[in-house]
């Protein structure tokens, strides 16, 4: 096709889009719930006492902790206005000027200013802390940092590793300004370029209790983004929603808290500017989003410790964050490369063959890999001793033919084997590595190879320990990777063998929404000791401390720069790991939404990131799976993974016109492996982002805001994927741009923004455009 035709067929592509995406964003405004009359069956608002007048969405619910009757909720001093079923909105919210904190005055710091905040009256919640420190610091002018402490008793903190120094900043260079609500106290975060509200805490009380912190904030717009890990669209729904943060091993699904936890969020204004807020916080958090626009937090632990970056636009919101997370490592040149994995290659002969049938089948991969079935019995650092007797020699054959290797470890140390029989375990016990019960004794839980202990990884030991085993497994396998799984941690047993203690971390007054209904479901007793705290205060960071403890050691042993795959997510993953988005199944819906998957981890700094392509578990389909390759070629981690007792998934399995597709799609990403490099280098030195969603480039379209079924690599490749059964075109979206399409790469020149379309075909599985 001449260039000058496929340009005409963008420009009308674009023309049909926009109008479409206009037509569809006024009919959402026109019936979102922001701005629908709610049908009440409020009581008159005579009845109600002045402070509890308000419109359905300025309700921030007074009973979060539990359902209440009206006498429960009046005895709080809340209103109880039931409304019809239609309606989300509580039914018992906080009057204006609920009683909270009182504030005295504030005192000049070094970086900013302190105050104390006190309460006269008790709240609702057991354990209140009745003084808390307020710390206000300017980390930078466009960083603020806000943090609330009990002054008087030590509370659990995050730590983590430090992040990249950023530049001070006088008072008066700083991009915001902050007002306080002196009683009940509250503050105002303000952009003093525009004067744009973008947090009011005013709206509803604080609570800081032992277990339950509460703060709510209005929002400056109802485009977030952010709040991973969640199996949701790129902007989140405020529609009286909760988000869960709490990690689990759970397969991809709607309303369910997943493998990781990141409690940042990303809010685009009006104009194109953008701010984003973290939360550092590992404690288990519920967040409700609702359509005011507002947002609430609800963490069971831990102290408030919140980041305001004030952009101005949206990457240089990420980069801000990324200053304080720190930035994310450099892979591998190799890692980008495509990778192809399952769980049931069941010897070393099964994985030579997959790798000769890729050979034989033209079909370019860089990474062979083997899931569990090379353990004896499942037990990590162990080899089966006939089906994998020879994969020492197996490794070094594929390095001849210029592969990498990668294994799976997953944490949990089998307890099971005759003492002598297997080291790890043994060695463990001896330097004290595991995780404890709550009577000192050793914590045991179940995963694949029956019972099991954890590797307590916040400890310095525990990490020599992996090391050595590490160390040792590398001498007997030279892996050129790893891949850490089942690190949330996960258990088949909730807490342990032996149950949990009935205390107080057990039961907290309030549980968030979690899948299971109790935050031990599918892990450990809260109750759990590690050397730095306890399992309810650090969970969320198993994963974070594990891929920490394993890039680490691959430094130390091989002396190469890491590769690391993690399931399980916090804040500062991307500094040590890649992560892939679990166990997705084979459909198209999952296919669809993989997209806001791996933009979320984008904006979360963790831009080595892919879903298990044509899906993990459930049979494939021939459709299905060429076009995951396609899209999966613009992963920035590209890997075929799936379980064991499914339909086969390789290319190559496929019949000739599919494979052809998946050639293609696979050349394609080979020819752009320098342009992708190039991105992580500017993500490992700059903060910038690899897979980017289009509000990132073009933060002033409005078209551009809610796209999430096309990205970008850097500035300038939109990739616009096939998500359909069937579909043989795909009405894509050009943001306000010159485009050119990739496939005459002669026109790739700097500065020029250069559009793909994967798939503008007449078959299905017709060749890239
Ligand atoms: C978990 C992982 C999956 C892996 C399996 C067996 O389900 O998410 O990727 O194949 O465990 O190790």
């Amino acid at each position: 096709m001449a260039v000058s035709s496929k340009l005409t067929g963008a420009v009308l592509l674009t023309l049909v889009a926009a109008a479409l995406l206009h037509f569809f964003t006024r009919k959402l405004q026109q019936t979102s719930p922001e701005t629908q009359p709610r049908q009440c069956v409020m009581s008159p608002p005579e009845t109600q006492p002045r402070q509890c007048v308000m419109s359905p969405d300025r309700r921030f619910d007074c009973g979060r902790d539990r359902v209440l009757s009206r006498g429960a909720c009046e005895q709080r001093a809340c209103c109880y206005s039931p409304l019809t079923n239609s309606s989300r909105a509580p039914w018992c919210f906080y009057p204006h000027g609920y009683p909270g904190y009182t504030m005295a005055g504030l005192t000049p710091t070094h970086r900013g200013q302190a105050a104390t905040l006190t309460r006269d009256k008790p709240s609702y919640l057991p354990g209140d802390v009745p003084t808390l420190h307020l710390q206000e610091t300017r980390e930078s002018a466009g960083c603020l940092r806000l943090t609330l402490k009990d002054p008087w008793a030590r509370r659990y903190e995050v730590d983590l590793p430090s992040g990249v120094p950023q530049g001070k900043a006088a008072a008066q260079d700083a991009l915001y300004a902050v007002k306080y609500q002196t009683e009940p106290f509250g503050f105002v975060v303000t952009r003093k370029s525009n004067g744009r509200v973008l947090m009011n805490t005013t709206v509803a009380p604080l609570l800081f209790s032992d277990q339950y912190l509460q703060l709510s904030t209005s929002l400056a717009s109802s485009l977030v983004s952010g709040l991973g890990e969640h199996y949701t669209s790129l902007i989140l729904d405020l529609n009286w929603t909760s988000l869960t943060l709490w990690n689990r091993d759970m397969a991809p699904h709607a309303h369910a808290n997943l493998y990781g936890s990141h409690p940042f969020y990303m809010v685009q204004e009006e104009d194109g500017l953008a701010h984003g807020v973290f939360l550092l916080n590992s404690n288990a958090i519920e967040v409700i989003l609702q359509p005011l626009p507002a947002l609430t937090w609800v963490s069971t632990g831990g102290i408030l410790d919140l980041y305001i970056f004030m952009g101005p636009d949206p990457q240089t919101v990420l980069r801000q964050y990324l200053q304080v997370i720190g930035y994310p490592m450099m892979p591998p040149y190799w890692s980008l490369g495509f990778h192809l994995c399952r769980w049931g290659y069941t010897s070393t002969n099964v994985t030579r063959r997959v790798v000769q049938r890729m050979h034989d089948a033209n079909l370019p991969m860089d990474v062979q890999w083997n899931d569990l079935d090379y353990a004896a019995k499942s037990r990590v650092f162990t080899f089966d001793p006939v089906r994998f007797k020879d994969i020492k020699d197996m490794a070094e054959e594929f390095h001849q033919k210029g592969l990498k290797y990668i294994l799976i470890l997953d944490p949990g140390i089998s307890t099971t084997s005759p003492p002598g029989t297997y080291q790890p375990f043994d060695d463990g016990l001896k330097r004290d590595v595991f995780i404890k019960n709550a009577t000192g004794h050793l914590l045991i839980g179940k995963v694949w190879p029956g019972p099991t202990a954890f590797p307590d990884f916040t400890n310095p030991e525990t990490r020599h320990w992996w090391e050595d085993c590490i160390r040792t497994f590398y001498a007997q396998v030279p892996v050129d990777g790893l891949w850490i799984d089942m690190n949330e941690p996960s258990s088949f047993v909730s807490g342990s063998l032996e149950g949990c203690p009935d205390t107080d971390v057990e039961n907290p007054p309030y549980t968030p929404r979690v899948i299971g209904g109790r935050l031990n479901s599918g892990t450990l007793c809260m109750s759990a000791q590690q050397k730095l705290s306890t399992h309810y205060n650090l969970h969320n960071m198993y994963g974070l401390t594990e891929a920490f403890a394993t890039y680490s050691a691959l430094v130390k042993v091989r002396r190469k720069r890491p590769f690391v795959l993690s399931r399980s997510s916090f804040p500062s993953i991307g500094r040590f790991s890649g992560v892939w988005t679990g166990d997705v199944r084979s459909d198209w819906e999952q296919l669809r939404y993989s997209i806001p998957s791996v933009l979320g981890f984008s904006l979360l700094g963790a831009p080595l990131v892919g879903a298990d392509i044509c899906g993990f578990q459930g049979n494939t389909t021939e459709e299905l799976c060429t076009r995951w390759m396609q899209l999966g070629a613009f992963y920035p981690f590209m890997r075929n993974h799936n379980d064991r007792q499914y339909a086969s998934q390789e290319p190559y399995v496929f019949g000739q016109k599919a494979q052809a597709a998946m050639r293609i799609a696979l050349n394609l990403r080979y020819s752009l492996l320098p342009f992708l490099y190039t991105l992580f280098h500017h993500a490992h030195t700059s903060g910038d982002a690899v897979a980017r969603p289009l509000f990132m480039e073009f933060p002033a379209d409005p078209n551009s805001q809610i796209i999430d079924r096309q990205f970008l690599w850097g500035s300038s490749l939109l990739i616009s994927p096939v998500l359909e059964e069937g579909a043989v075109e795909v009405l894509a979206y050009l943001p306000p741009c010159t485009w050119y399409s990739l496939h005459n790469l002669f026109v790739i020149y700097p500065l020029i923004r250069v559009s793909l379309f994967i798939a503008k075909v007449s078959s299905w599985f017709c060749q890239l455009l």
